[in-house]
């Protein structure tokens, strides 16, 4: 049957409210825990602290977020790790990132991130660095799925809340193996699967394979979240009537655009598109983030917010120049001073 969405190209979707699927409106259930939202943030490395979420949960307040994924053997020094797994009590829902290639050493660190405020339990076997490939972990766990199916089995023996996989669709093209992978996920007892449409050797680049999203779909029992090339509500859209996927989890297109998220999930609940931030409302958040990051880290969230400053300077005239100049700021008073000088000149 086809999928409710199919019919809408992306082009005319601004011009109308469709009839969604009602699937959609509906809380997305993970395991035993309901989330009253389709649209998830994912994790990003040096990108999703408590600060970046705060940003995308004022927009989506329904929404999953993820920390940034934590080194499961360093979770015993987590006082001293750079408040990568710091949750807010009020931040719910939120999910704990680890990655490792040891059971015993994720099913101890899934105990602490449980502790620390974890709703679910997440397992990178996506990340394509050799850093963390060359040790075993990450997307490398696609080419040793007996490991995989054994730490999903010892971290859902550790804790009671459910544990989830996030992983690629395969090694390379001649390599995949999502369909496969993802049953043995399921049986070893992951209550949802997160699927970024790319293989390991894609990197970040080319396209986003949504065509195995929705064979593992059609193949799993449990949720199915696709990522991927999700920048937009028509994106979104599209994402969703070409898989039927049970949600979509939005990532680089949100570096920079903390809104992305809540506009989608607004659609989806409203069938109307949000209003987009002007450039002056982006602007403005992008000082804020920068504020937030010096109250939060100090020092190292100054030369941190760098790179988000940089992401928030686009699409209006005079961005490069001041993307230049947010790229090297070494004060919060600097980079509040460009960014008003910027929204002067508009
Ligand atoms: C800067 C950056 C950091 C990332 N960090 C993580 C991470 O910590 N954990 C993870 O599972 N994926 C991580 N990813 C992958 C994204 O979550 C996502 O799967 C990928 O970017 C594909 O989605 P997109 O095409 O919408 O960007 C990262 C990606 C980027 C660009």
């Amino acid at each position: 049957m086809p999928h409710p969405l199919s019919s809408l190209t992306p082009t005319i979707i601004p011009q109308m409210s469709p009839e969604l699927p009602s699937y959609l409106s509906t809380p997305l259930k993970i395991g035993k825990v309901e989330v009253r939202s389709r649209v998830l943030q994912s994790p990003l490395s040096g990108v999703t602290d408590q600060v970046f979420r705060r940003l995308v949960r004022r927009y989506a307040p329904e929404s999953m977020m993820y920390t940034e994924m934590v080194h499961a053997s360093q979770i015993k020094h987590v006082r001293e790790l750079p408040q990568i797994m710091d949750v807010d009590p009020d931040e719910r829902p939120i999910s704990v990132q680890l990655f490792d290639c040891r059971p015993d050493f994720l099913a101890e660190g899934a105990q602490m991130a449980v502790q620390e405020g974890a709703d679910t339990v997440d397992i990178n076997m996506g990340c394509p660095v050799n850093k963390i490939t060359k040790n075993g972990g990450g997307s490398s766990l696609l080419r040793q799925p007996q490991l995989a199916e054994q730490i999903v089995g010892a971290v859902v023996a550790a804790v009671e809340v459910p544990v989830t996989v996030k992983t690629r669709i395969g090694w390379d093209d001649r390599e995949i193996n999502i369909l496969e992978f993802g049953r043995r996920m399921e049986a070893a007892g992951a209550q949802m699967i997160t699927i970024h449409g790319r293989t390991r050797a894609q990197g970040y680049n080319g396209k986003a394979q949504w065509e195995w999203i929705k064979r593992a779909k059609e193949t799993l029992t449990i949720p199915v979240i696709a990522n991927g090339d999700i920048n937009s509500v028509e994106t979104a859209l599209q994402c969703l009537a070409e898989t039927g996927a049970d949600g979509v989890m939005c990532s680089r297109g949100t570096l920079g655009y903390p809104f992305l998220v809540g506009e989608i999930d607004w659609f989806l609940k409203t069938g109307e598109l949000k209003q987009p931030p002007t450039v002056v409302e982006r602007l403005r958040c992008a000082q804020e983030h920068l504020q937030a990051l010096f109250e939060y880290k100090g020092k190292r969230g100054i030369y941190q917010s760098r790179k988000h400053m940089t992401w928030y300077a686009r699409g209006f005239s005079g961005a490069h120049q001041l993307r230049h100049q947010l790229a090297q700021i070494e004060s919060v008073q600097e980079g509040q001073d460009l960014i008003e000088r910027a929204i002067a000149q508009l």
